[in-house]
C-alpha cells in the first residue's frame, strides 16, 4: 500500500462533510462538535480557493485502489514568521493504525519546510489523544506546553498539547529515518488493509 498527497477539489466534498459531522472522530480532534451542512462547507471550499496563499489542504490518497482516505493541511501560514499550523484526520477509520498518518505527516512537513520554506511548524492535540501525540513524537514534534482548559466537548473543558518542530531539527532527522527503512520514507510497501 501506499500513499500520496493531493490538494483537496469540490468532488471531495461529500465525503470530507461526512467525515466533519461523524461524532467519533471529532470527539478526537481539537475542533467543537458543530452540524455542518453541504451549503457551508461549499462556502468554506470557496474561501479556501479565494486563499491558498494561507491554507494549503491536501487529500490523504489510498495510491492503489485511488481512494481519499483522510486530509492533511497546513493553515495560518505566516509569511514573515514562515510558521503554519499543521493537522490531519484520517476519515476512514478502516485506515487507523495502518501508516497512513505517519507518511502523510512526513509528506507534508516536507513541503512545509522544502517547498514552501516554513521554519515552524505548530499543532495543538487533545491530551487525552495518546496515539497522536505518539506520531507526532515519533516524526519530531517536541512538547512546547499545556492549554488548560482550552476546548469545550462533549459536556467538559479539556486541556490541550501545544507541540512544535523547527526546520533545523527536522531535516536533521531525515536521513535517519530514509535509512532505517531503505525505501522513501513516504511510502509503506506490502501492507494491505
Ligand atoms: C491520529 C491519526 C492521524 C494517526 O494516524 P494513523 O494512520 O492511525 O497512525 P499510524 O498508523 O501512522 O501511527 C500510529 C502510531 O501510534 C501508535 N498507537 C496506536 N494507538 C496508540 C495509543 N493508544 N497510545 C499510544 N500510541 C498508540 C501505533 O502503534 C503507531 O506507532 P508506531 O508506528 O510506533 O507503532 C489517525 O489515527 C486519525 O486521524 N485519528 C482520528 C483523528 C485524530 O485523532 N486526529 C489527530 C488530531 S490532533
Amino acid at each position: 500500500m501506499s500513499f500520496i498527497l493531493r490538494e483537496i477539489c469540490h468532488e471531495d466534498l461529500p465525503l470530507i462533510n461526512s467525515w466533519r459531522n461523524d461524532p467519533e472522530i471529532i470527539a478526537l480532534l481539537g475542533n467543537n462538535f458543530l452540524y455542518i451542512s453541504s451549503d457551508v462547507d461549499a462556502a468554506w471550499f470557496e474561501q479556501y480557493l479565494q486563499n491558498r496563499d494561507k491554507a494549503k489542504r491536501f487529500a490523504i490518497v489510498d495510491e492503489t485502489c485511488d481512494r481519499m482516505i483522510g486530509t492533511t493541511q497546513l493553515t495560518g501560514i505566516h509569511a514573515i514568521n514562515q510558521s503554519a499550523e499543521f493537522s490531519i484526520a484520517i476519515g476512514d477509520k478502516r485506515y487507523w493504525n495502518k501508516g497512513a498518518g505517519q507518511v502523510a505527516a512526513r509528506m507534508i512537513l516536507d513541503h512545509g519546510f522544502k517547498d514552501l520554506n516554513l521554519q515552524r511548524i505548530w499543532l495543538t492535540v487533545l491530551v487525552r489523544n495518546d496515539r497522536a501525540i505518539h506520531l507526532y513524537e515519533k516524526i519530531g514534534f517536541r512538547h512546547e506546553g499545556v492549554l488548560r482548559n482550552s476546548v469545550y466537548k462533549q459536556g467538559l473543558f479539556e486541556d490541550q498539547v501545544m507541540m512544535s518542530v523547527l526546520r533545523q531539527e527536522y531535516l536533521k532527522q531525515v536521513p535517519a529515518v530514509a535509512a532505517q527503512s531503505q525505501a522513501p520514507a513516504y511510502v509503506l510497501l506490502n501492507e494491505s488493509v
